[in-house]
């Protein structure tokens, strides 16, 4: 086709893909066509712009590598990552669900930990926390079996693969359900922290005026057989960023009851403040798909 303006080349590009093999890859490519196209015409996409946008891409690819993922930041950061997650749980988003983004910092092959072990792996300073979960189906049957990863950043509100101090694998571990459903652990209370803000997506947080800040937090996925795999965040509930999670992963039903612990704690050596979370997640039937992982 010859354009003659340039209301034509949006026509030009879905004719040309208009053949694609496959029914979702010709949906999908012609939808980001039109929104892409239609997203240009509405704001006047200057020249300048274009060129800078296209900077931006090539720069958020270079930012990447085996312990950063700088797409997942910028996806997480402009909502992306929380609305494909919303739209993809909790019946197909018909639904409130448990459901939260992955973020950039889960590890696959964490240490396999026996049910009240501990995933503090090095010498790490903080009130310590005593977690005991209960996983169900939807009509509350516990479920058994289930493996459950579990990660969180530090007190200093550090992941063990961006803090030296922390031994490999520290405040990270998996889990399976036991005949109750439930999988208990020490770790430490986490702290909130700011997402990385040394690449593109900070420089966009910059320019929005807009603190790097996410709520502290403990990171839980939750794999079986014949269920969809959970995945998901139990926030802490005091933090002063529920409100303003830079990535906008809080739901109501994700703020934790993190309760100072009262009388003796359930551990020998603990000596000051302590904490419980005691948490039920339910999951739905569907696939069990792990996602990649964000980082090596
Ligand atoms: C996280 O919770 O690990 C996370 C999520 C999004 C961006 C950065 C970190
Ligand atoms: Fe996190």
């Amino acid at each position: 086709m010859i354009i003659a303006r340039q209301q034509d080349v949006t026509d030009a590009v879905l004719a040309a893909m208009a053949g694609a093999p496959g029914d979702r890859l010709r949906v999908v490519m012609a939808a980001f066509v039109r929104h892409l196209h239609e997203f240009a015409r509405e704001v006047s996409l200057t020249e300048a712009e274009f060129e800078y946008a296209i900077d931006f891409l090539n720069r958020i690819g270079q930012a990447s590598h085996d312990s950063h993922n700088e797409g997942v930041l910028f996806s997480d950061a402009v909502g992306l990552s929380t609305l494909v997650c919303l739209l993809n749980n909790g019946q197909d988003g018909a639904t409130e669900t448990a459901a939260a983004l992955l973020g950039p910092f889960w590890r696959a092959n964490a240490p396999r930990t026996e049910n009240g072990g501990s995933i503090v792996r090095s010498a790490t300073p903080g009130a310590p926390l005593f977690v005991d979960c209960r996983i169900r189906d939807a009509s509350g049957q516990p479920l058994a079996g289930v493996r459950v990863d579990v990660w969180q950043a530090s007190p200093e509100g550090m992941y063990e693969n961006q803090d030296e101090a922390q031994a490999e694998m520290n405040l990270r571990g998996v889990f399976e359900t036991d005949s109750d459903g439930r999988i208990a652990f020490r770790s430490v209370k986490p702290a909130g922290y700011p997402v990385p803000t040394h690449g593109p997506t900070g420089e966009m947080l910059r320019a929005q005026q807009r603190h790097p800040f996410r709520p502290a937090h403990l990171h839980v996925l939750a794999f079986k057989p014949g269920f969809k795999t959970l995945i998901t965040q139990v926030f802490v509930d005091d933090d002063a960023h529920l409100e303003s999670d830079v990535v906008f992963g809080v739901t109501r039903a994700l703020i934790g009851d993190f309760r100072r612990g009262e009388g003796p704690a359930p551990a020998a050596d603990v000596a000051g403040e302590w904490f419980s979370l005691a948490y039920t997640f339910v999951m739905e039937p569907g696939d069990a798909v792990l996602p990649q992982p964000p980082i090596k």
